[in-house]
Formats: structure tokens, sequence, C-alpha cells
């Protein structure tokens, strides 16, 4: 794919031409030059309201582009809203085949900079679909080549904006893959695929996760056919001082089946997703050398199928964890705190000075946000405004929930110290609080459960059904913002 952010001299396929809600048919002269003056009165025929993403379809035969004119709503003119209409554009421009598309949104609201990064990373995730399996005659290329009239902005803003983007779709892909293709050593080699000087990966198989004593993700791993693994990649920037060390942890569970607590049919349908956050993780790693920032990051995730093998865990378990306590097992389908508390116990002892972690955790957490917000739990009120504001940077939902400790005896365990649920109420509190006691409680940390937005069940605007790459692009920005 190729960005480009002047003419390149070959005529694109589709021009998109953007107008604003407060003035919606006042076209630009070029294209009224080309179409004639009555392109105006023809928006106005068409109850054109310029709100973003709403579209006009025009057939060009060759007037200024070669096939279609799209005219598109820049809405308030907002940098969600130009990632709205461009992403609607792309999504355009793929259903046509097109080659290459123009993108002519004006902007410049927030500075050409960030207009010119959602531009781009709109495109991206519009033109963005997972038809690899489809039939070869119901499946679209994807476009090729955007051009972005940015009218003197900078080419760095295009290229940061490619690489967000691009990171996002390499989570997207990791999702959508079904779980025969995407199981804990795949995973894990998707990794080890991006190692470089400056990002070393290390993998554990079965055998040393045991011997490591990490009884959550061997408990959850050990039923399947699929064995676990453990994934530890480090990025060390160029400056050689990061200004800050942070570990960025994923639950990795390729499928869900529920384990002997079997989830019905209709619940397990999308449990591919149940990666979300490892390959969230695996996606940020993905940008991290281009990008640089000036941090050491940890990219972690351990990575288990969820299955009812013979050798499956089994309810009253008393699984011994990596720092050694006790969960005493309720329910199989709870498995991803069990995951991720090993990888939070294992991250505490590497010395960073904030630790997260991604996970599509609960569904509690998709009754209560729905599919625009991921959950975010922390007791620092620094990092949580510091993470609200790199998630608005990158127009993904992020909502902050309690971390109420009254919630914890709802933990409390018989035979062990604690049990891997709390009951129906709170249910994505309580798993927030399981997680909590698995961290060093030294170390600033958020949890960020993102069981809606990770993976859509229908098409959202110009994000397609399935995965959508939640949290990438707010990280990078966070990192980028270090
Ligand atoms: N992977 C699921 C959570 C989930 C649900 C993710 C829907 C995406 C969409 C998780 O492992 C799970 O099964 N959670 C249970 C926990 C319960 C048994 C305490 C849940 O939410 O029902
Ligand atoms: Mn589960
Ligand atoms: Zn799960």
């Amino acid at each position: 794919m190729r960005i480009e952010l002047t003419p390149v001299g070959t005529q694109p396929d589709i021009l998109a031409i953007g107008m604003p809600e407060a003035d919606p048919y006042n076209v630009p002269a070029v294209v009224v030059q080309a179409f004639g003056p009555a392109i105006g009165h023809m928006l106005e025929d068409e109850d054109f309201t310029g709100k973003a993403g709403t579209t006009v379809e025009i057939a060009s035969f060759n007037k200024l582009c070669r096939r279609w004119l799209l005219v598109v709503g820049t809405g308030t003119g907002s940098n969600d809203d130009l990632r709205h209409a461009a992403g609607v554009a792309a999504d355009f421009a793929r259903s046509k085949g097109a080659r290459a598309l123009d993108l002519t949104l004006g902007g410049a609201q927030s500075g050409p900079d960030e207009w010119v990064r959602a531009v781009v990373e709109g495109a991206i995730a519009g033109n963005y679909r997972f038809d690899k399996y489809r039939p070869e005659g119901e499946r679209k290329h994807p476009t090729k080549y955007f051009r972005v009239n940015d009218n003197g902005g900078q080419a760095d803003a295009a290229q940061l904006g490619k690489l967000h983007g691009l990171a996002q779709q390499v989570a997207r892909d990791l999702v959508n893959e079904p779980a025969d293709a995407i199981y804990p050593e795949t995973l894990a080699a998707a990794a080890v695929a991006l190692a470089a000087d400056n990002l070393k990966v290390e993998v554990w198989d079965e055998h040393q996760i045991q011997e490591a004593g990490m009884g959550g993700i061997w408990g959850v791993g050990r039923g399947s056919a699929r064995p676990p693994r453990f994934v530890h990649a480090k990025f060390t920037p160029s400056s050689g001082a990061p200004k800050k060390k942070i570990a960025i942890i994923g639950k990795g569970v390729t499928f869900d089946a529920g384990g002997l607590s079997i989830k019905p049919s209709s619940g397990m349908q999308t449990m591919r997703c149940d990666m979300g956050g490892a390959a969230a993780v695996v996606g940020v790693m993905s940008g991290l050398v281009a990008l640089d920032p000036d941090v050491e990051v940890h990219a972690i995730f351990g990575a288990a199928e969820n299955m009812l093998g013979a050798n499956a865990y089994k309810l009253g378990d008393c699984l011994k964890m990596y720092n050694g306590k006790r969960v005493e097992v309720h329910n199989t389908d709870a498995e991803g705190r069990l995951v991720l508390a090993d990888c939070l116990s294992y991250a505490s002892e590497l010395g960073v000075d904030h630790i997260i972690d991604l996970a599509t955790l609960t569904g509690a957490a998709v009754v209560a946000l729905g599919e625009h917000y991921t959950a975010m739990y922390t007791d620092s009120d620094e990092h949580a405004a510091d993470w609200s504001v790199a998630a608005d940077a990158a127009g993904e939902g992020l909502w902050r929930m309690p971390l109420e400790p009254l919630y914890r005896e709802k933990l409390k365990a018989k035979w062990g110290a604690i049990k891997n649920v709390g009951g129906r109420e709170g249910g994505s509190i309580t798993a927030a609080l399981f997680l909590k006691e698995f961290v060093s409680p030294d170390i600033p940390w958020a949890h960020f459960d993102i069981a809606g937005p990770a993976f859509l069940s229908s098409k959202d605007r110009y994000l397609d059904e399935g995965a959508t790459g939640a949290m990438v692009r707010t990280i990078l920005r966070y990192l980028e913002a270090v």
C-alpha cells in the first residue's frame, strides 16, 4: 500500500471529496468546473446532510478520476469524523475494486498533522476485509494507493497514520483467523516473526511453563491437543536510556470452549476472538521498531486453548500459580484471568514502572459498555488520565470502571487463597479484582477489558464485522507520548 500526499500523476479510480455538515453543498471549484454548477443542487436533491460518513455516489466518466466521484460527509470536521469519512470512502473503494483512491476531505481543524493521521488511519481500517477464505469471485482486492490531499501537511503524519493503521490490521488478521490456524504455537510464531536486533522474543513451551510454575497457563492449556505457550518480547529503544519501562500483557486464549464448564454453541461461535488481547500486543510489537518510542517495552502473553480434553483442568482444582498462590477453580470458563495472573506476576519481577493488560475477559463488560467501549480498571488516577488522553487521540472508546475493594469478598475461597469467579453481579469488576491479586502492589497497573470492542457482531460504520484491533492505536499513542 502506498500513501502519497500530493498528486502522483496517475489518475485515481475514485475521488472522494469531503463536505462538512455546516456547509454541505459548497463543492470545491475544481469539481464544479468538471461536473458543472448543478452538482450542488444534486446534493440537495439527494438530501445530503454532510453528516459524518454519509455519501452520494456519482459516476465520473473520467472527469477528475476514472470511475466515481464520492461525496462524503465530514460532519464537524473533527478527527473522529474525518477518520469515519475516510473509512467509508475506502470501504467504497474496495467494494468497487478500485486500485487508487484520492481523498480530498478538507480538514486542518486540529492542524495538518492530526487530521492527516486520522484520514490515513480511517482509510486503512475501512479498506480492510478478511476475505481470504471466501470464494474467489467474491473477493475484492484491497485498494493499493491512497492519495491524501493535505494542503501542505507533513509527510511524517501520513507515515505515522500508516504505521498505526497497519499495526491495527496485524491484530485484526490474527483474531479473524480461525482457531485452527491460530493456536498457541502459531500465535507465538507470529510474535517471533517480528523479532529484530532491538526486539528480542522468547517463547516457552508447555514443559518450560510447568517448570516455571505457571499453574494458571498450564491449567487452562492442558485440556487441549495444542499445548500452551508463554511469550516474552523485549523492545529496547535506540536512545539506550529509556524514559520509562512498561509491560504490556495480553490474554491469548486462542479458542475458548469454556473447558468442562462448557459454553453453549451460540456463545462459542466467535470464541476465536479470545486472543484479542494477545493479538493487540503483537500488533503493537509490529509497530515498535519503526516508531522507536523512548520506552523499554515488555510485550508478554500467555497462549492457551481452553478445551475439554481428557487432561483438562477440573472444578475444585487448586491451581498453584506463578506467585505461589492457590486458585480454587469454580468455573473453567473463567480461564482468562488464570492465564493473565501468571503473566502479571511474571511482569512484576521485571522492574517496570507500569504494567497493563488487555483481555477479552468478561461478558459482563460487554453487557455494561457494549461494543464501543473498553472497560478500564486502575487505582492510579494519573495513569487513568494518560490512557484516556491516548484513547481520545486514537478515537477509541475507553471508560473507567471502579476497582471496588468491597467486592473482593466475593472471591473468598474455602480450599485455596482465592476463587476464580465472584458471581454474576459486577462480573467484570470481580475479574479485575482477581487480577489485582497477582500484580506487585508497588507497580501501577491498568487492566483493559476489551471483550466488547475487540470483535464486532455486525458491521459498524466502516469497520467490517469481526476483529477490530481494539486498543492497538491507543497503546501506540500512549508510547509515542512518553
Ligand atoms: N472469553 C470469555 C469472555 C467473553 C465473552 C469475551 C463474550 C468476548 C465476548 C471469558 O473467558 C468468559 O467465558 N467469561 C465468563 C466468566 C464467568 C464464567 C465468570 C463470562 O463472562 O461469562
Ligand atoms: Mn471463558
Ligand atoms: Zn475467555
